[in-house]
């Protein structure tokens, strides 16, 4: 369902190379550790009701999520409808809507037991809105370290990043937890070129040889996958 034929700056939604890339790398596995562990926490917390994903992407967090909590239905948001194309087919049990989370949701208010934000813009006052009183805000990043063996072909995750998190919040949600998902993998020549052509990084390929470098990359590297997964209840 495209809500909205949505007016966003250029380079806001994903493109079509990158959702592929994007499709590519996710379905080979590489990112699982991190789906099981949204998924953990999804059912040792929630029951039922509706479980919205906040820049879903593809949707593929959000289907493990809904796998593991099978009275909850979903909706995946997000402004890329390429992405949401996929996003809509990644579940029995979820919808998909193109929006820009920016403005306000096309959702009731106090109507999701559960808000799930991977890598995605983070708008406070919507998520505040939306939540039950009693609903938990799941929000997953990537930690500092995360594909450091890449260099500079990904853009680094800088230390004050957690904080910035809690600043976003504010004053409308506390911070009950905080799991850490790291791993190490290895990855194709393939692979490698997925994971930095999925993200932001794609933008920057055109810079200082990076693109070259990129291709030049032919064999399997060890990488470092380092995630924070922050759990929050809204504050009255
Ligand atoms: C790094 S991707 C993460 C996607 C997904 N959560 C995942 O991890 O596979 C960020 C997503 O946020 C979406 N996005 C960026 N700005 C947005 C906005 N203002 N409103 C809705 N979605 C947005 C992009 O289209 C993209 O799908």
């Amino acid at each position: 369902m495209n809500l909205l034929h949505a007016r966003v700056p250029a380079g806001t939604a994903d493109t079509a190379p990158m959702v592929a890339a994007r499709v590519d790398l996710l379905s080979s596995g590489a990112y699982r550790p991190l789906a099981d562990a949204l998924a953990k926490v999804a059912s040792e917390h929630v029951q039922d009701g509706l479980i919205i994903d906040a820049g879903a992407g593809t949707g593929y967090y959000l289907a493990h999520v809904l796998d593991a909590v099978p009275a909850a239905y979903g909706l995946a948001l997000d402004v890329s409808a390429v992405a949401l194309r996929r996003a809509a087919r990644a579940h029995a049990r979820a919808g998909a809507a193109v929006w820009n989370l920016w403005e306000p949701w096309p959702v009731a208010g106090s109507s999701a037991s559960l808000i799930l934000n991977v890598f995605a813009p983070r708008n406070a006052a919507q998520f505040h809105r939306v939540l039950t009183a009693d609903g938990l805000l799941v929000v997953a990043t990537p930690n500092p370290g995360h594909l450091r063996e890449l260099g500079d072909l990904v853009i680094s995750v800088d230390g004050a990043k957690d904080a910035r998190l809690e600043e976003t919040l504010g004053e409308r949600f506390a911070r009950v937890d905080r799991l850490e998902v790291t791993q190490r993998v290895t990855l194709s020549a393939a692979q490698i070129r997925q994971v930095v052509e999925m993200g932001p990084s794609a933008h920057h390929l055109h810079r200082d040889g990076r693109r070259e470098r990129l291709d030049a990359i032919t064999g399997p590297a060890d990488v470092t996958t380092s995630f924070g997964v922050a759990l929050y209840r809204p504050v009255p």
